[in-house]
């Protein structure tokens, strides 16, 4: 049985990632589950599979060497798939610091912990061990509205603090695979959205707060583009890139779906308009008037875009979910999950609100 350590799995990827290895692999697997519970970090989204024999919840923090060298001093670990980190632009413009410590040097603690436990040589692994870390597009900068994509080989470009940071630990997983043939790889992913996300976000974020009646905040012009992916295509190319992908190589998982932000957020209040019952009273509160242009965030990048060439061509991956229907399944869980999004909105989140968007 193949034994999986997984970091950062209680945030949004990591627990649907968790989600669907379980449907994918069933009893085959067995997924240690490390976390340090930030607010980004919610054991809610886990709860239908907290009781199974082959999963375990490990409250750590990943920049705690003793604490993670613990973890594989006590299980046979086979992969890593490496997904903790702080996650929010906004939220790095404020206070970059946690963003270099967690993942810079966190992933530089994961790192060192899976080599001196898969090591058995000089630059020499014990049989089939991998590492992926999960890391974003934003490490190659801005595009033009001109059509353009990232490739894997686009130079680095990052602009915010979170993208530096992660582009720190791209090159940190990079230079480990070039001096100690660390058996890994990494995969550099567009903006994800679905269930379980923090609507800190803007695809949430827009849902909660038209359901609400409340401002749906638009930086800029609302014409900076992203490139949107639906969570669970991507938990598959994660799966797929690790265990048909090329050892050493980068992969980026994108959704071929260019969305300008203001476009984005006409897509929600239609399909809320249509999907909200009749006589739902919250039906009254869904309106364009609600869009508010508000100061630009700073440095903020234009456009993403990401070319899945590579991963297509050679492990057959493609993004399955039309953006129609991944909106749907997202707003219908949404629906379905209402304590999920009141649990998560009340206490610290709205201190965070009121701050950011004053
Ligand atoms: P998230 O913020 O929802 O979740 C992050 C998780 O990491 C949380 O559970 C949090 O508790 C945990 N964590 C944070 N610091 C930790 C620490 N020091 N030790 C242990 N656990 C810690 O993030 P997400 O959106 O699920 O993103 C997951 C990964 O995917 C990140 O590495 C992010 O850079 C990358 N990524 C995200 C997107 C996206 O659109 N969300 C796109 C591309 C890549
Ligand atoms: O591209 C991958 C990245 O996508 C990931 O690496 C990050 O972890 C993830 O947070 C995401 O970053 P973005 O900054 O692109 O996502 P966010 O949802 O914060 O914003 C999407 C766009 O919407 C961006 O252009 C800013 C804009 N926005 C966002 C918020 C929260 C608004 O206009 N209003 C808002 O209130």
């Amino acid at each position: 049985m193949r034994t999986y350590l997984v970091t950062g799995g209680a945030g949004f990827i990591g627990s649907n990632y968790i989600h669907y290895m379980f449907r994918k692999y069933n009893e085959e697997i067995r997924i240690i589950n490390v976390d340090k519970l930030t607010y980004a970090g919610n054991l809610e989204n886990l709860k239908s599979v907290e009781d199974r024999e082959n999963y375990t919840f490990i409250k750590a923090d990943i920049c705690d060497a003793e604490a993670i060298n613990k973890i594989f001093e006590e299980n046979d670990i086979d992969r890593v798939v490496h997904f903790a980190a702080e996650s929010h632009v906004d939220r790095s413009i404020k206070n970059p610091d946690v963003f270099v410590k967690t993942n810079v040097l966190g992933t530089l603690v994961m790192l060192n912990a899976a080599k001196a436990s898969w090591e058995i040589g000089d630059n020499i692994y014990k049989e089939g061990k991998k590492f992926l870390h999960v890391s974003t597009d934003e490490v190659y900068g801005s595009l033009e509205d001109d059509g353009s994509f990232f490739y894997e080989d686009t130079p680095y470009d990052p602009h915010s603090p979170y993208s530096a940071s992660k582009a720190s630990s791209d090159m940190l997983v990079k230079s480990y695979m070039d001096t100690y043939k660390f058996p890994a790889n990494i995969t550099n992913t567009s903006n994800n959205y679905g269930p379980y996300q923090f609507p800190e976000k803007l695809i949430p974020l827009i849902i909660n707060n038209a359901l609400k009646g409340k401002n749906l905040p638009v930086y800029g012009d609302g014409k900076n583009v992203r490139d949107w992916l639906y969570v669970e295509d991507h938990a598959k190319g994660i799966d797929m890139v690790q265990e048909q992908g090329r050892l050493f190589e980068t992969y980026n998982i994108g959704g071929h779906n260019e969305k300008q932000n203001i476009q984005i957020i006409h897509i929600i209040l239609d399909t809320l308009n249509e999907m909200l019952d009749e006589n739902d009273p919250r039906r009254a509160n869904v309106s364009e008037k609600l869009i508010t242009y508000v100061e630009d965030r700073k440095g903020h990048d234009r456009r993403y875009a990401i070319a899945p060439d590579k991963i297509k061509k050679e492990i057959g991956w493609y993004p399955e979910t039309k953006f129609e229907d991944g909106i749907k399944k997202t707003i219908q869980w949404f629906f379905e999950n209402e304590d999920w999004m009141e649990n998560i909105t009340s206490g610290d989140y709205q201190k965070y609100y009121e701050e950011m968007y004053e």
